[in-house]
């Protein structure tokens, strides 16, 4: 087998045995099938697609590409969390904790940021002295002892997708739905939990655009979930604009703590609550939705949750002190404000752009190489539906120095907004549930 050939067939449309991908996976994998080979491969898949079948041998090929984890040690119905990416999107930093305090264990695998994307890990990394990396035995000991854990993929679990993941991010082959169903659902099967929530994002700041394309990715995904019989259930949540207000590492830790002090933004917590509901229940803790939900708010307005992210944060290396002094976490030196150049109603906001925007200051990578400032990113002061005039202010920058590229942030910036003269309301957060 070559190549060259496999390369050559989904060029040209054709669909790929198992034993074609899973030639390539391992021959990329061992170091056999250079970079450039597998960039052609993935946007060959990114203009021709792959059917279900080849995107469940893709998806079983790069779980199979290292260690899988076997959490049975942990007792309780195991409940993983995934978002298909989105910008502001620190959800899985509140959303541990809170399922957490429900009595559901959280033996949570995350990954870093993606293109325009951020990552959970390079959040929580912005808490000093936080491990993200933890042996299986510490990892399974503190799920046991503190119900929540939250890692990089460990050293060998599917390194198939991360070197994928890195190699797609900077061949603008991201946003395609049978590599996005298979990097997520490899990792979810590989990281071993038994049941699986995924937050699929749609609108300008998400992978998939359209809602028929999130839908359709929503569909891939629980289809492999329940071919391999973990139960999957799907939310479709909108990414027109930014989730919360924060966007870059250390701002966004500052609002998940916000929020588990229960002054969090209101889409963030809706968004938060809806998901962990739908963990708490595959986690058998309670009977319905509503239940959950009752449970949930109760754990977020008590304290409970934050006392368990402190709790997490201390048994995780950081310095649990971090959720009641925001000054702990790393601070820019400058905060610049972004004028609006129009009066009027925000009617949208380009998400991607902002998360752009973040990337450009630091947040985020730009190559593989990249090296992430924690402290640098941008806080929205307006959001969509909110009133603004003329040289008020849109969003502040955490940054650096004030220099040309920052100017060409805020230009960036102030081109990601607009605006109407009429009155206009946000698309809904929530838009449909995939089970
Ligand atoms: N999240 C993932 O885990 N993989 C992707 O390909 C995109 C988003």
């Amino acid at each position: 087998m070559r190549a060259v050939d496999i390369i050559h067939k989904k060029r040209n449309g054709g669909a790929l045995s198992k034993d074609e991908l899973s030639f390539l996976i391992k021959g990329y994998c061992q170091g056999d099938i250079p970079d450039y080979q597998l960039s052609a491969w993935a946007m060959a898949v990114f203009f021709r697609g792959m059917n279900a079948e080849e995107t469940a041998n893709l998806t079983m090929a790069m779980a199979e590409s290292g260690d899988q984890v076997d959490l049975s040690p942990i007792h309780g119905i195991k409940v993983d969390k995934h978002s298909t990416g989105g910008v502001g999107d620190k959800t899985s930093l509140i959303i541990g904790p809170l399922v957490a305090s429900c009595g559901v264990p959280v033996a949570k695998m995350s990954g870093r940021g993606l293109g325009h994307t951020g990552g959970t890990i390079d959040k929580m990394e912005a808490m000093a002295g936080f491990r993200t990396e933890l042996t299986r035995d510490e990892f399974i000991a503190q799920v046991n002892d503190i119900g929540l854990a939250i890692v990089g993929q460990s050293g060998n679990m599917t390194p198939a997708d991360k070197k994928l993941y890195a190699l797609r991010d900077v061949t603008a082959t991201v946003e395609s739905i049978p590599l996005i169903a298979s990097s997520v659902m490899s990792k979810k099967i590989a990281a071993g939990a038994d049941a699986i929530v995924l937050d699929v994002k749609t609108g300008s700041g998400a992978f998939m655009k359209t809602l028929e394309d999130s839908e359709k990715l929503a569909k891939a995904m629980v289809e492999i979930g329940t071919e391999v019989g973990r139960q999957t259930a799907a939310l479709i949540s909108d990414m027109d604009q930014p989730l919360g207000y924060a966007i870059g590492n250390a701002l966004e830790v500052q609002e998940a703590i916000d929020t588990l002090h229960g002054k969090g933004p209101e889409d963030l917590t809706t968004l938060c609550l809806a998901l962990s509901s739908h963990m708490v229940v595959l986690g058998g803790r309670a009977g319905s939705l509503a239940e959950a939900d009752a449970m949930l708010r109760d754990r977020l307005y008590s304290g409970a949750a934050l006392e368990k992210f402190k709790v997490f944060v201390a048994a995780q290396g950081g310095n649990p002190a971090v959720a009641d002094d925001p000054s702990l976490l790393p601070q820019a030196p400058l905060v610049l404000e972004v004028p609006s150049e129009a009066d009027g109603y925000v009617a949208a906001i380009q998400a991607e752009e902002l998360g752009l925007a973040a990337m450009l200051l630091g947040a985020g990578r730009a190559t593989k190489e990249s090296v992430i400032d924690y402290a640098v990113g941008v806080v929205l002061q307006r959001k969509v539906g909110d009133h603004v005039r003329k040289g008020e202010t849109l969003a502040l920058l955490h940054v650096r120095e004030d220099n040309a590229s920052v100017r060409d942030v805020i230009r960036r910036v102030q081109s990601a907004y607009t605006f109407s003269g009429e009155p206009v309301s946000p698309s809904p957060l929530l838009l449909s549930v995939v089970t």
